[in-house]
């Protein structure tokens, strides 16, 4: 089938719907890259053969979904529509929750959620402390939707934005809504992402490029190979509206090598726009026409910096150049490109199916919108949260991600990769957003945290 406009996609919408109504449970299974590692593959087989011995396989639908965020506690998985959540799941404990949760219907909370401060366990996902301070953006279908179904992502009014952008608003009223909405380059330099457009927009030339950045090199980053994972057609409708409003019909995505996973899910993800007619020619009906292809990155640091990538997507050594010119005057293979971070990307569909001034209400004054972080080393919750610009980055360790573990002392957050900086605890108070961050020394970078407690020497950190 064709997508030829709006009135298409809510077709799909509403029947993938009444069919999940049908069902009584949905068992979500997280399969991030966290929970792949912790086993989450063997945790399903277990459960569609435990649904299948109770003869309940038609009556419940289980969905392998992308990164739920509280990677430390995987495998996980979510109960719906009870919404509970289960922790640490095994092959083992996955047959006792069927019996208990579905068949005999009560909760087995000794698997749950155990919040160690208050000593209770807490079913509920929505009761948790690491997720309830969270507002997910661009996380918005991590974890809660089929990541291999392009049916799950329209669902949730994937590619409305699309369809509303191509078929009723002009290139530069796209330009206009995203300067408006504020938002700023998540890939760590935090460039307004509507002017960087409008300069796209406005540099003349026969061809035109549109590049999404996942390299994602700093250390202890893995923000855009989870939204890569969990919801790649955020990412590709994203790059369609980009294309769209800067007058560009070719797409790349330039992912690193060691992001096998991203890339399978991604590719797949292309093929099934590609069916639906959501990539190639005459897109929603009109005459804009939008290819993508992905290209793999050999894993080298520099080749996140842009004109590097650039150099590298065109066969040449990784090196980065002068600017300027910068990339919207001379990129990729001479022609204008416009070059953005894929948590950048993710944000583009809400803000045009929801309007600027909803974006605009997340964040601070010059910082709008959320950020998603990974929080990795010695932290309770390691993981991936998405939080609104301007909370604090005590907030981010101690509420979300439940302070440090053993009890043991905070010395330092390192934010920001090579570029960036470690955060002492007299900055604990520090609003986390663009200006504040360079302010204390370093820099927001593109969301690697990676927390060291009283055990560290810095010494050898440096
Ligand atoms: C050494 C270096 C490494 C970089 N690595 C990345 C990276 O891994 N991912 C990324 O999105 N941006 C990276 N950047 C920033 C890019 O050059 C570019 O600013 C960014 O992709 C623009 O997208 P945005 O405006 O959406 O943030 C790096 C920059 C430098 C100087």
């Amino acid at each position: 089938m064709r997508i030829k406009n709006l009135e298409d996609l809510v077709k799909i919408k509403e029947e993938y719907n009444s069919k999940m109504a049908e069902y009584n449970y949905q068992i979500l299974v997280c399969g991030g890259g966290g929970c792949v590692s912790s086993k989450c593959g063997e945790v399903k087989e277990a459960l569609d053969r435990c649904l299948k011995g109770y003869g309940l396989s038609e009556k419940i639908s289980v969905i392998t979904t992308g990164c739920m965020g509280i990677c430390a506690l995987g495998p996980v998985v979510l109960i719906k529509p009870d919404e509970t959540f289960y922790t640490k799941v095994t092959p083992e404990k996955i047959a006792e929750i069927v019996k208990s949760h579905i068949i005999n219907g009560t909760i087995l909370e000794k698997y749950t959620y155990y919040d160690k401060a208050r000593q209770l366990y807490i079913p509920n996902i929505n009761d948790i402390p690491f997720f309830k301070d969270q507002v997910k953006i661009a996380l918005r279908n991590c974890g809660q939707i089929d990541y291999s179904s392009i049916e799950a992502y329209i669902a949730k009014d994937g590619y409305f934005a699309a369809a509303k952008a191509l078929s009723k608003m002009s290139r530069q009223q796209v330009v206009e809504e995203i300067k408006k909405s504020g938002l700023r380059g998540r890939g760590g330099a935090g460039f307004p992402t509507g002017i960087k457009w409008e300069a796209g927009l406005k540099a003349i030339s026969d061809q035109k490029y549109f590049v999404c950045n996942a390299d994602e090199g700093d250390p202890g980053a893995f923000m855009d190979r989870s939204i890569l994972e969990g919801d790649p057609h955020s990412v590709i409708e994203g790059m369609i509206l980009g294309g769209y409003a800067v007058g560009a019909n070719i797409g790349y995505i330039y992912v690193r090598a060691e992001y096998p996973i991203a890339v399978e899910r991604l590719s797949t993800a292309i093929e099934e726009a590609r069916r639906y007619g959501l990539l190639g020619k005459n897109l929603f009906s009109t005459d804009f026409e939008f290819e993508l292809e992905i290209r793999i990155g050999a894993g080298a640091f520099v080749c996140g910096e842009e004109t590097s990538l650039m150099a590298s997507i065109e066969g040449r050594r990784g090196e980065p150049r002068q600017k300027p010119p910068f990339p919207f005057e001379r990129g990729l293979f001479g022609k204008p490109t416009i070059i953005n971070n894929v948590e950048t990307l993710a944000n583009i569909p809400p803000i045009i199916h929801k309007g600027a001034h909803w974006f605009s209400q997340f964040g601070t004054e010059r910082s709008k919108g959320t950020k998603v972080f990974a929080l990795a080393g010695n932290v309770v919750n390691t993981g991936l949260v998405e939080v609104p610009m301007g909370i604090s980055l005590g907030d981010i360790l101690f509420k979300i991600g439940d302070g440090i573990p053993q009890g043991k002392a905070f010395k330092a957050a390192q934010a920001g990769g090579p570029s960036g900086g470690c955060i002492t605890k007299e900055f604990l108070n520090t609003p986390v957003d663009y200006e504040n961050i360079s302010k204390i020394g370093a820099i927001m970078g593109s969301g690697g945290l990676i927390v060291m407690n009283e055990d560290t020497c810095m010494v050898d950190t440096a």
